[in-house]
């Protein structure tokens, strides 16, 4: 019998954002990874709008270091969502983070993490009273939890990035479970027990046990799954993202844009050649720079340089070289020091 759907403004969502994002140093070094733009707006931002289109009311954010930013950033963006805070001092693990959560959540839970930006048909998602993970196929599941099915679809077992993964199935990182009371005393007993896997406590191994008690979760397959934990998933991102949303042709006096592209009001264009796939933060100024497949975050100056496949983060300053030559013929020069210079 198919039972009634999920009724979205009892759910609470939580959301960990406490993650050092170290394979996005520097940037991360002076800011929390989920402040990243990417296209128009920081992942938390997609992240959020994510939250508030599924109809969410309550939220949780189990923050980390540099917490003052992310507070700075809902208060000025987000003020109108009912956010609360729970921080995170020691980074034990996404089972610990969610574990923290505990006492803000009542009835239902969706978590979600806060730096994966996922394309969901939510309304199917949620159309049956049931509890679903996300999952996905990928080539090589090693760096993630892993899932095996029944016929139905349903979970019979969860592993946290095995090394000979028994499918291909990777969990995507958004599960909404019913029973959330179960799912915390899970949580609790492996704390308790200091159950870690690779050193951290788990929510994949809490749901496991979940399972073992004979909780059934589905496999909810996702096919929009956007990473942005480094470089290259986070420009691949932002390609996707500027693919949906802003790929209208746009015209700035002096330049030439080839969409899609994000700029936003504020930046100051002279003389360059933007996209395509590039997005540009508010008050950056580009000045004689050809740039594709990159992002420049607010506040940033480039002037005189060829960019591809690159980020420069908020405040940061980049003026290239220029040079004066006088070529014989057939001479071959070539600065880039790359052959290939399609890179996209
Ligand atoms: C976490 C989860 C893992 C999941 C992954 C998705 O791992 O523990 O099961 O597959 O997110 O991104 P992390 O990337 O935090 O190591």
């Amino acid at each position: 019998m198919v039972k009634k759907k999920v009724d979205l403004s009892d759910v609470t969502a939580v959301i960990p954002i406490a993650g050092m994002g170290t394979r996005l140093k520097p940037h991360t070094h002076t800011l929390p990874k989920v402040l990243l733009r990417v296209a128009d707006k920081p992942i938390l931002g997609h992240v959020l709008d994510n939250i508030k289109k599924m109809g969410i009311k309550k939220i949780v954010l189990v923050v980390g270091q540099m917490r003052e930013h992310i507070y700075r950033y809902i208060d000025s963006h987000h003020k109108s969502l009912n956010i609360e805070y729970v921080p995170q001092n020691q980074l034990k693990g996404l089972g610990h983070a969610v574990y923290l959560a505990k006492s803000k959540v009542k009835g239902p839970v969706f978590i979600l993490l806060g730096d994966t930006i996922l394309d969901i048909n939510f309304k199917k998602a949620f159309s049956q009273k049931r509890d679903w993970i996300g999952v996905r196929e990928v080539k090589d599941p090693r760096r993630f939890g892993v899932v095996e099915l029944n016929n139905d679809g349903y979970i019979t077992k969860l592993l946290e990035k095995p090394v000979q993964p028994p499918t291909n199935l990777a969990i995507v990182g958004a599960y909404y479970v019913e029973n959330s009371k179960h799912l915390f005393k899970c949580l609790e007993e492996n704390i308790k027990k200091n159950k870690t896997t690779r050193g951290e406590i788990q929510l994949t191994d809490a749901l496991q046990l979940m399972i073992k008690r004979n909780e059934k979760i589905y496999a909810e397959e996702i096919e929009g799954w956007y990473d942005c934990g480094k470089l290259e998933t986070l420009l691949g991102t932002n390609r996707f993202l500027l693919d949906k949303y802003h790929n209208k042709s746009k015209k700035i006096s002096g330049s030439t844009i080839c969409p899609p592209v994000y700029i936003s009001s504020s930046a100051k264009i002279i003389n360059s050649v933007v996209g395509p796939y590039v997005s540009i933060g508010d008050k950056a100024v580009l000045e004689n720079v050809v740039i594709q497949n990159s992002i420049v975050n607010k506040k940033a100056k480039v002037s005189n340089i060829v960019l591809s496949s690159s980020l420069i983060g908020y405040n940061a300053m980049f003026n290239g070289l220029k040079h004066h030559i006088n070529l014989g013929d057939s001479s071959v020069i070539n600065l880039s020091g790359i052959d290939d210079d399609n890179e996209l």
